[in-house]
């Protein structure tokens, strides 16, 4: 599995993958069915949409995980140069793993790739906002050294000297077996057929 900054040719698959994790995240919170829901402003939605997707790819600030030519995670991000007296702000808009592949520290490396270039961009503070109940995303960007100020902010003051974007820890044993065989399962079935609920 690669971490690699994202391409244009990316646009369909992680506009598919981004979709999904939208629609995970509403079907949970909105009262109507997902197809019944205005085409117009579902394309609106995400980072990858049509008029978002440039700005996120001329950044050089967002990424993507791929193995074998599909893509399993992404992360966008830009920088904001003046906003609220902060200068060099790296503004992340939002990431994602696709649900078979998740707790395989691949979040992790899409955001400390992803914490690294805006630090070599000179940013000096990273930025995410994070909805107050999903704490996968509060518990992993906590494990990078973000704090919550607010209930849906992370921030991580990348001036800290203390601030080290180590490796991710190897995955267990147990862990990389499952991990093979949902490739495995994965590959057979076919990537896009995989359901999301994990059925
Ligand atoms: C949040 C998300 C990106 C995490 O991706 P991931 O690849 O599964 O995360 P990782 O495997 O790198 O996890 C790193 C750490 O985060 C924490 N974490 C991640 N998912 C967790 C979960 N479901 N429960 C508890 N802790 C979790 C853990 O500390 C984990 O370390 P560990 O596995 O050593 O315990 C993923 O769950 C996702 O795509 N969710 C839907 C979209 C979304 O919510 N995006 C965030 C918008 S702000």
């Amino acid at each position: 599995m690669e971490i690699r900054p994202l391409k244009i040719r990316d646009i369909e698959k992680v506009r598919e993958l981004e979709l999904s994790c939208i629609r995970e995240y509403f079907s949970e919170t909105l009262e109507n069915r997902w197809e019944d829901l205005p085409q117009e402003w579902k394309d609106g939605l995400g980072a990858s949409s049509r008029r978002h997707f440039s700005t996120y790819l001329e950044s050089g600030l967002s990424f993507v995980a791929e193995e074998d030519g599909e893509i399993l995670g992404f992360i966008f991000a830009q920088m904001l140069h003046h906003i609220c007296d902060s200068d060099d702000l790296l503004w992340i808009e939002n990431m994602g793993v696709h649900p078979y592949f998740r707790r395989n520290a691949i979040g992790y490396k899409l955001l400390r790739e992803c914490v690294r270039a805006g630090r070599e961009q000179g940013a000096q503070v990273a930025h995410s906002m994070i909805q107050p109940d999903n704490a996968p995303s509060i518990l992993l960007h906590k494990k990078i050294g973000f704090f919550m100020d607010r209930r849906d902010v992370a921030l991580l003051d990348l001036k800290d000297p203390k601030l080290k974007l180590r490796g991710a820890p190897p995955l267990s044993p147990l862990r990389a077996c499952v991990r093979a065989r949902l490739i495995y399962r994965t590959c057979k079935i076919g990537f896009h057929r995989v359901p999301f609920d994990g059925q």
